[in-house]
């Protein structure tokens, strides 16, 4: 099982309509279960026009096993259970207090009930915003697939801030491990354990007298105390690090490129780190039927499939694609040499142009196919780490690191 989570730093940018067509996509092939965890709004019910008769609600608050909350597309949405591997969890209609807030022990259970779920792929709607209850939903070594779009400016912004939140907290709970905290904070020189305070205080404000942002840490530390193994830890997370994003209501190469791309990895570098490696999974182009569909409470896809009264296109026809143009599923990756801004960004306009080659003048429907097979090809490679098989609690990932720093 792979957990996907979909977030955006910012509303409106078709974050929900997104994650329920991608999630329609990769039912194509696989059994796939989409979860609204925007809580309090319940846009995905207002997306679907069907009855739910089990919710989060009858999971949280009534004991009912998150797999059987699932609803699926009622026969007369889907006669040819052209879906059938789609099914969905709804976020409660009315206003529960700890549901819509997450409260710890909402939140702990649905961790657990999100990993116990039988599922390929679970694709998460998360809420927009920053804040904890965003941020415990995503993985703790990538940031899920973050969206936004050339249509809304401030949505790049926040679609770093997003990115560099993620890698910050990472590293934050990193700094909590009680073996670093006896290291450097008691039994060290004074240097080390300033530069620790300062690390800490800097994940916290994003701000420091010296430093501008992680690059500069690294580099202190190395200078400072070369042989240490939380130097080395410290640098395999941010050269590590990946952010992986797909573009909304794209509309063109070289207007996505410059409005959108180019800030956003500028940004990225400037706040975090230029050893960030980004993916780009593809773009939705905006179309006046993915709008109509949510308004009628047919998903694009499903709405697509019928129009069109045909099989529903073999996804992997873009697999063998895929291959060809990106060659990760066969062999390993090339390890990522970073040489900076212009070089990261030709490389993301490589990745436009090998995506264009499949996507040029499409349709949305063709768009979803083929991030959906960029996420199972990426899913399946190792080399990636994307898609997490299961949300890992903090103590978890802390035992995690422990086992490297020795
Ligand atoms: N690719 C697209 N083309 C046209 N309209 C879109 C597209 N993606 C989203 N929309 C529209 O944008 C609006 C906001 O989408 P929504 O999914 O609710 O955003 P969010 O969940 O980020 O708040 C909706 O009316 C939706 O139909
Ligand atoms: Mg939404």
């Amino acid at each position: 099982m792979r957990i996907l989570p979909v977030s955006s730093g910012k509303g409106g940018v078709g974050k929900t309509t997104f994650a329920l067509n991608f999630a329609l996509a990769l039912a194509k092939t696989h059994k796939t279960v989409l979860i609204d965890l925007d809580t309090g709004t319940s846009s995905l019910r207002n997306f679907l026009d069907i009855k739910v008769n089990k919710d989060l609600f009858h999971f949280l608050k009534k004991n009912c096993p998150l797999q059987e909350c699932r609803e699926i597309l009622p026969a007369a949405m889907d006669p040819d259970r052209a879906f059938a591997n789609f099914s969905f969890i709804a976020s409660p209609q009315g206003f529960v207090h700890d549901i819509v807030n997450f409260s710890p022990a909402v939140k702990e259970k649905l961790i657990v009930g999100i990993n116990g779920l039988q599922a390929d792929y679970v694709v998460i709607d998360l809420k927009a915003g920053l804040d904890r209850n965003v941020l415990e939903f995503l993985p703790l070594s990538n940031s899920g697939i973050i969206l936004f779009t050339p249509k809304l400016r401030a949505a790049t912004h926040t679609a770093a801030e997003m990115a560099k939140a993620v890698l910050f907290r990472m590293l934050g709970i990193m700094l909590t491990s009680p073996l670093l905290q006896e290291r450097f904070l008691q039994a060290a020189s004074a240097p080390q354990a300033l530069f620790f305070q300062r690390l800490r205080d800097f994940l916290e404000s994003g701000s420091d007298s010296e430093a501008k942002n992680l690059d500069d840490f690294i580099s202190e530390a190395a200078v400072q105390f070369p042989q240490d193994n939380f130097l080395r830890v410290l640098r395999y997370y941010v050269e590590n690090y990946k952010v992986y994003y797909v573009l909304n209501q794209f509309n063109s190469m070289s207007e996505s490129l410059e409005n959108t791309i180019k800030p956003f990895v500028e940004e990225i570098f400037r706040i975090a780190s230029a050893k960030v490696a980004f993916h780009n999974l593809g773009w939705v182009v905006e179309d006046e039927q993915v709008r109509r569909s949510t308004e009628a409470g047919v998903p694009y896809l499903v709405r697509r499939y019928y129009k069109k009264r045909q099989a529903a296109p073999l996804a992997h026809d873009f697999d063998a694609q895929l291959r060809d143009l990106f060659g990760v599923a066969q062999k390993k990756a090339p390890a990522e040499r970073k040489k900076g801004l212009a070089h990261e960004l030709s490389s993301q306009i490589d990745l436009l142009r090998k995506i264009y080659v499949c996507n040029a003048g499409k349709d949305p429907e063709t768009n979803l196919d083929f991030i959906a097979a960029r996420v199972r090809d990426i899913s399946n490679n190792s080399v990636h780490q994307f898609g997490m098989k299961k949300i890992f609690s903090v103590q978890e990932f802390l035992e995690r690191f422990q086992s490297r720093l020795v």
